[in-house]
């Protein structure tokens, strides 16, 4: 009950700090409520949505030398939910794994997923912690002993994040692992911008309903007055910063109530919702060796469109 008003409270002051700035921008973490979630699936079933469907695949032929990479008695560590199938393709390819340590912010869908887990892999200690992974936080001591911990970051979430964030995120994250420990993180690839763009802007307009939910959220949880026909679904790809920008923008001038707040838009104003950053493999591993990570191996589909990528934390440096 706390923890519910809490959340809403912040909620609240992200909404309304970011939609104060100019140019007005909200988080995306926000995207993924209920319905959001649900958006997000149908998004993932999509034909013009590679980047789910090719990271499968990727795992699903790689299985092997991917966990012979990560090498057996693991802890392994995922930021992110962590109910996904290449999560078990990747624990049912891994030898002895030791535990499991799904990190996340949503406690309820974590423990779901932890209980499920727990059940199929009887041998294996399933260790949830709910966190923001971009704060720090503690690793929990499994019962049995284990060799080492590797991360693993599926999804391209990281190109949820600029540059800097990033950046920030892989120093975090070799704090938190031991030299010679992996970090096996999926990016998606720079490639032709139309394929790009018609990812982040379908036919038949799921991502633009998912966006919009944003604006259905605020009005549900916040007491706001948005009148969603008055906005659009933006994609827009910034060929300077390698990342597709999605924004809500409002199609007439207009005056939104948000509580006791009134918020103005200009036509054609711009609410920044999302940043997906686009990768080449040298360009992430030179992000993340300044950090100690070296990049031991990778792989990708045929067309390239999606890289998993494993680095492994070097001995001098951190
Ligand atoms: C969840 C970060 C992988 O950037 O492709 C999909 C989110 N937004 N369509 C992405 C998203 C709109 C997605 N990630």
């Amino acid at each position: 009950m706390i923890e519910q008003t809490l959340s809403t409270e912040a909620f609240r002051r992200d909404v309304l700090t970011g939609l104060g700035q100019t140019p007005k921008m909200l988080p995306c973490k926000y995207l993924y409520d209920e319905a959001g979630s649900e958006l997000f699936d149908q998004i993932c079933d999509l034909d013009e949505y590679y980047l789910t469907r090719t990271e499968l695949a990727i795992m699903q032929e790689h299985a092997g030398s991917i966990a012979q990479q990560i090498d057996r008695d693991v802890m392994l560590v995922e930021y992110g939910s962590g109910s996904s199938v290449k999560t078990q393709i990747l624990l049912d390819a891994l030898v002895d794994p030791v535990a499991y340590v799904p990190v996340d912010i949503s406690e309820e869908h974590l423990l779901r997923t932890a209980e499920r887990l727990r059940s199929q892999y009887p041998k294996m200690e399933v260790l949830p912690v709910v966190a923001d992974f971009t704060q720090p936080f503690a690793l929990p001591q499994p019962a049995s002993p284990y060799s080492h911990v590797a991360l693993y970051f599926p999804g391209s979430t990281i190109g949820n994040f600029t540059q800097d964030q990033a950046s920030h995120i892989l120093r975090s994250m070799s704090r938190l692992l031991q030299r010679g420990s992996g970090l096996l993180i999926g990016i998606d690839l720079q490639k032709d911008v139309g394929a790009i763009l018609r990812a982040y802007d379908d036919g038949q307009g799921v991502t633009a309903r998912f966006s919009l939910n944003l604006l259905n959220r605020i009005n549900q949880e916040l007491e706001a007055d948005f009148d969603l026909s008055r906005f659009e679904h933006s994609a827009v790809y910034n060929d300077r910063q390698h990342r597709v920008e999605i924004s809500i923008v409002s199609r007439r001038d207009q005056v939104v109530t948000i509580g006791a707040e009134e918020i103005s838009f200009a036509r054609e104003e711009p609410i920044l919702t999302e940043y997906s950053h686009k990768y080449t493999v040298d360009g992430f591993a030179r992000l993340a060796e300044p950090h100690g990570f070296q990049m031991h191996r990778y792989w990708t589909d045929d067309a390239q469109q999606f890289a998993l990528l494993h680095l492994v934390l070097g001995e001098e440096m951190q």
